[in-house]
């Protein structure tokens, strides 16, 4: 069964991911395209409705993106945001111009007056504060529109055509800052494009399941399982799909945190699948025995864990397909405008190229983070797997400063789990994106008991971020580093000092490595 479909225009927005979560959030399916994307191909795409994103520009820039005015002939609702309102105002006959001094230039919270008359903004107050963002302004509205909403500075806030469908807002109605901005999305979908509202996680399910069948046939599959939400969510979804033609081969580099390996595998034990857990870690001890250098020792784990996949892959013979576990951020990331920016130096766990395979699926392709996650939970995945935060494919080796020995690990380990043991009890694992113990090579001076230390220093970091390319240290309440720090030095041989980071990114890294 084919979903209802929104496309979202992108035209070089900073949001255009986030609009396209919190379209799918109201239970429609939709994708983003590239505003250079033919209009035959979206008109064959069949949306029932389509979002101009913002973007950089001024739209009277000659170098800005244009919108084809073929668009607005598709019959097809279109609702603009920011620089996508200006878009469709400069297409059908409105003007737009630099907004002069303070009038009508807008940033930031705004207390904003809606028409709730018009169908974007039914049943919600009339007045509320709005995210603007936006330096130019609607001179003259055109013709056929009424405008719908204004604020103390800016009398051209929202401008609507209800007999074509055609919407624009000024402000960004998908960032949290504006009050009611998701029920005016959720607007849009049901009261203007007739959404039903049939993108579903259960749904979907079904239909991937089959699609990965039908795709597969009898063929073999090979999947790399590094115990992560990507790769795990993938594996369960192919194992559900087609039982034991799926190999899936998990490294164990014995650079995991406490007791991974063996939750993993636990994890998948309730399908009939192949499943080879490849205990490696003497191997990669070994090859990292004196090594202090942290891009030599990615360097090594990376290409260890390549050379010990394809020992596998060669005892399985020839694999008709391999699984990969990319997600729609990478696809939009990767691919779409001249604004993309890819994060590339943490491929760990990169697959070769020459395992012998003639096809690759990735069937979370088209899923948001929280969609895989939550796709998780319906394939029937343990929480601790689907809710897990990331974790570095290097692992531990580069959470352990300078050289990396078994007798470090075993005590990083149980460092670690405890600091994530009093997190957890304290309930604070929804406030922090990624937190973990470090053992730095600094050791120092104790009291133990009546007699002298001279021991390791624990450092703990935690931050909270949206996208791990800036991050702020996260302030955990006193009482819960107090516990940990005083379960750790009880807890943990040669540990006497615990450390918490308060930097940030920038200018310090997520990682210490
Ligand atoms: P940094 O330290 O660059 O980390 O601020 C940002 C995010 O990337 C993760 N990270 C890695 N992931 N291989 C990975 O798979 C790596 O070598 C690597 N280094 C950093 C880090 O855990 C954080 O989530």
């Amino acid at each position: 069964m084919a979903h209802q479909k929104i496309i979202v225009l992108d035209f070089g927005g900073q949001y255009n991911q986030l609009i396209a979560r919190r379209v799918r959030e109201c239970g429609v399916y939709c994708e983003v395209k590239s505003y250079t994307t033919p209009t035959e191909e979206i008109r064959a795409m069949e949306p029932i409705g389509i979002i101009f994103t913002g973007g950089p520009g001024s739209v009277y820039d000659p170098k800005a993106p244009q919108a084809d005015p073929g668009l607005f002939q598709l019959g097809v609702p279109i609702l603009g945001i920011c620089y996508g309102c200006q878009l469709i105002a400069h297409n059908l006959g409105g003007k737009v111009t630099a907004a002069q001094g303070d009038t009508a230039r807008e940033y930031g919270k705004t207390e904003t007056f809606f028409d709730t008359a018009c169908r974007l903004f039914k049943g919600l107050p009339q007045r509320g504060i709005t995210w603007m963002s936006h330096g130019d302004y609607m001179e003259k509205v055109p013709d056929g529109f009424s405008l719908t909403a204004h604020s103390e500075h800016c009398p051209n806030v929202a401008i609507c055509d209800e007999g074509r469908g055609f919407y624009g807002v000024q402000f960004h109605p998908e960032v949290d800052h504006t009050e009611n901005g998701t029920a005016m999305l959720r607007n849009f979908l049901y009261e203007v494009c007739g959404a039903k509202g049939d993108w579903t996680m259960g749904d979907y399910k079904q239909a991937a399941i089959r699609r990965v069948r039908e795709k597969v046939g009898e063929g073999k599959v090979l999947l790399a399982l590094s115990g992560g939400v990507d790769s795990s969510v993938a594996a369960a979804l192919v194992a559900e799909a087609v039982g034991s033609q799926l190999t899936c081969v998990f490294v164990d580099h014995g650079l995991m945190r406490l007791n991974e390996g063996d939750e993993v595998e636990k994890a998948f034990s309730k399908w009939d699948i192949n499943f080879v857990r490849v205990n490696a870690e003497a191997l990669f001890l070994g090859k990292l025995a004196g090594i202090t250098e942290p891009e030599e020792k990615r360097k090594i784990i990376g290409e260890e864990f390549i050379r010990v996949f394809e020992a596998e892959a060669k005892k399985i013979g020839r694999v008709d397909y391999l699984v990969q576990g990319t997600i729609y951020p990478d696809v939009i990331e990767s691919g779409l405008g001249d604004a993309a920016v890819i994060k590339s130096h943490h491929n760990v766990g990169g697959l070769p190229d020459y395992v012998d395979f003639k096809e690759i699926i990735e069937p979370l392709r088209m899923l948001f983070k929280d969609e895989v996650r939550q796709l998780g939970r319906e394939l029937g995945l343990p929480e601790y797997l689907v809710s897990r935060q990331p974790f570095p494919g290097p692992g531990l080796a580069i959470r352990i400063i300078g050289e990396v020995t078994k007798e470090k690990a075993d005590t990083l380990r149980q460092a670690d789990f405890i600091f994530r043991d009093e997190v957890a009890k304290a309930g604070l694992e929804g406030t922090m994106s990624q937190y973990f113990a470090v053992l730095t090579n600094l050791r120092s001076v104790g009291v133990m008991g009546d007699g002298r230390s001279y021991d390791h220093a624990v450092a703990l970091r935690s931050v909270t971020t949206s996208d791990f390319m800036t991050a702020d240290w996260t302030r955990i309440p006193y009482e819960v580093l107090d516990r940990v720090s005083v379960r750790i030095v009880n807890e943990v041989p040669h540990i006497n000092r615990v450390l918490y980071d308060i930097t940030s990114k920038p200018p310090a890294t997520v990682e210490f490595e």
